[in-house]
């Protein structure tokens, strides 16, 4: 890809705020003045947003007002002028019903507070799984430019001599207590050793997938995604950052020149080598969808296919984000990919440069960590796109996640008509179930949680995990942590609150799972589940005002990225007239 930087110096939007004399460029430039800037700051220098997801209640961000001091050093030394801008940031541990509701609220705060300020280029200070595609897609929506820097993971969890990750410890230890294996004290204690520090989870979790998507769409400096997020390089990274925006505004290298289509094949490629979330799916398909993108699921089979997954990290493998630093980070990835042929090399990045010059130096340097293709997780990491009667719009598993041996299976349906009939008899003795049984559970798509919560990974029955088993077949139209693993069949779609074949499966129904030829089946005739959809009345009532409203009434489904109706393709920076 070639890219003509624009020339400089030339009028930034800014200066439709703060330059000249005119009445209104007082009012604008006098208030900003009473924080101490001197006059000649608005000579037309880019302004640049630090726009900052802290907060208290996003602990995995906790640390990011730090960052942003760095972020501001960078912006300064570099001509511009920065300023941060708080914007909404959606906790995954904190919000409910779940984070996922509010990402396209995110989104759209982000990107009125872009083209509504005078803001000539952001850094998207990100970390926390939501925050980092709802800034993404804010930004892509203005294509004001626009650059990642991640908080970074936290410092590996330990807890009596073993490794243990955010999230998939929690599910492991969680079902342990569950088949009497670890006691509740054990658990407890357990829990601290988790978070030994600032930073998102360890694992190669959303979080930490969506680090690695912003590296390989080329949205973030090379090397972002995996610093730990105490290491002192990941504050060098942040100042780094800083300079760099300043100059992309000159260039006028914005998002739309990097996240080409060509950059988002690099993210699903990239995706299937680290063993990423399946929530990366969800979130690429909703930023492509704000550049004007056409990518689909199918892209995502085609692309990710026949990737190996090379990165060892939980949940897929042994080690976490700290291991994955130290060995290279995500640079040895794309360059064997691009070694191996898979990689678009020309796609641009915010540095200006190519992803190829940006990684082609790279050296592993821990092969228990990165991979030989020879010793590859699996060789088929890509997400698997799922079709068939029972998901006619796709469903998606996550293969490096899931058991060999249930990838083709056969089994009876018991099935949860929602989260709350789940919880209600999962753990009853008397549920007629065992390890040959398909677990489905409904109504926990984006209209039917609402929101599509991180449940598809229902934990096993009491009186399985007794037996020493650890996975079933599991389906839903719910997404599932990046952190947790399993032969987890997610995002089923149409999902059953807009009734989907889902909808009207019933317990004792055989499902086929048959992951290598991509088949999900539902082994009903067409006339039997024909009947059964006009017998089917909606039990998902919908909200009757607020956000919640708006939410149900516009959030398209997930095989398109769950964004709202109205929100899909750029609307650019341009902004009406002044108020005053
Ligand atoms: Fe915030 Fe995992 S819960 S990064």
């Amino acid at each position: 890809m070639t890219f003509k930087p624009a020339e400089w110096p030339r009028k930034l939007r800014s200066q439709h705020w703060y330059g000249g004399n005119s009445r209104d460029t007082i009012y604008h430039r006098g208030w900003l003045k009473n924080q101490g800037y001197p006059h000649d700051l608005f000579d037309g220098r880019p302004i640049i947003g630090i726009l900052n997801t802290w907060s208290d209640l996003t602990p995995c961000n906790g640390h990011l007002r730090e960052l942003a001091e760095k972020v501001r050093a960078g912006i300064w030394e570099a001509g511009g002028f920065p300023v941060e801008v708080p914007v909404f940031s959606a906790s995954e541990n904190t919000y409910r019903p779940t984070a996922m509701m509010y990402r396209n609220l995110a989104a759209m705060a982000v990107e009125e507070a872009m083209r509504g300020q005078p803001i000539d280029g952001a850094v998207l200070l990100v970390g926390c799984d939501k925050t980092t595609p709802s800034l993404l897609m804010g930004a892509a929506s203005t294509d004001i430019p626009s650059i990642v820097v991640t908080g970074g993971p936290m410092l590996n969890g330990w807890f009596r001599g073993e490794r243990i990750g955010s999230g998939t410890h929690l599910w492991k230890f969680s079902e342990a207590v569950k088949a009497g294996e670890m006691t509740q004290e054990d658990f407890l204690e357990a829990e601290q050793a988790m978070s030994r520090s600032s930073g998102t989870c360890n694992t190669m979790g959303t979080a930490s997938t969506m680090a690695s998507m912003a590296e390989a769409l080329g949205m973030a400096l090379s090397g972002n995604a995996a610093i730990p997020a105490v290491d002192s390089r990941r504050r060098v990274m942040a100042q780094m950052t800083g300079r760099r925006i300043v100059q992309m505004v000159k260039d006028d290298l914005k998002p739309s020149d990097v996240m080409t289509k060509q950059a988002f094949e690099n993210a699903i490629r990239t995706n299937g080598a680290i063993g990423g979330s399946t929530n990366a799916v969800i979130h690429l398909l909703a930023i492509a969808g704000r550049v004007g993108i056409d990518l689909t699921l199918d892209d995502w089979d085609r692309c990710g296919r026949d990737i190996p997954t090379i990165v060892n990290l939980m949940p897929s493998g042994k080690y976490l984000m700290e291991e994955f630093f130290y060995a290279g980070g995500l640079p040895v990835v794309l360059k064997r990919l691009g070694e191996a042929g898979v990689l678009h090399k020309d796609a641009l990045t915010v540095s200006g440069e190519t992803i190829w010059d940006e990684v082609s130096q790279a050296r592993n340097w821990d092969e228990d960590v990165i991979l030989p293709v020879e010793r590859a997780l699996t060789q088929q990491g890509g997400i698997a796109v799922l079709r068939g009667n029972l998901a006619p719009d796709g469903a998606v598993l996550k293969p490096s996640a899931a058991s060999p041996h249930l990838m083709q299976h056969r089994g009876r349906a018991v099935v949860f008509e929602d989260i709350d009939d789940y919880k209600a008899r999962i753990n009853d003795d008397a549920l007629d179930i065992d390890e040959t049984c398909i677990m489905v559970m409904k109504n926990c798509g984006p209209k039917g949680y609402p929101g599509m919560a991180e449940v598809g990974n229902m934990g096993l029955p009491p009186k399985v995990l007794k037996k020493g088993i650890t996975d079933m077949v599991r389906i839903s139209d719910a997404r599932m942590s990046g952190t947790a693993y399993g032969t987890v069949v997610l995002h089923t779609s149409p999902e059953a609150a807009r009734g989907g074949p889902l909808a009207i499966v019933r317990s004792g129904d055989f499902i086929e799972l048959d992951v290598p030829n991509r088949r999900l089946h539902l082994d009903l005739s067409d006339e039997e589940i024909a009947q059964r959809l006009a017998d089917w009345k909606n039990p998902v009532q919908p909200p009757v005002s607020g956000y919640a409203r708006m939410f149900h009434e516009h959030v398209e489904g997930a095989d398109t990225g769950a964004d709202f109706d109205f929100l899909k393709g750029p609307r650019g920076s341009e902004v009406g007239r002044d108020s005053h």
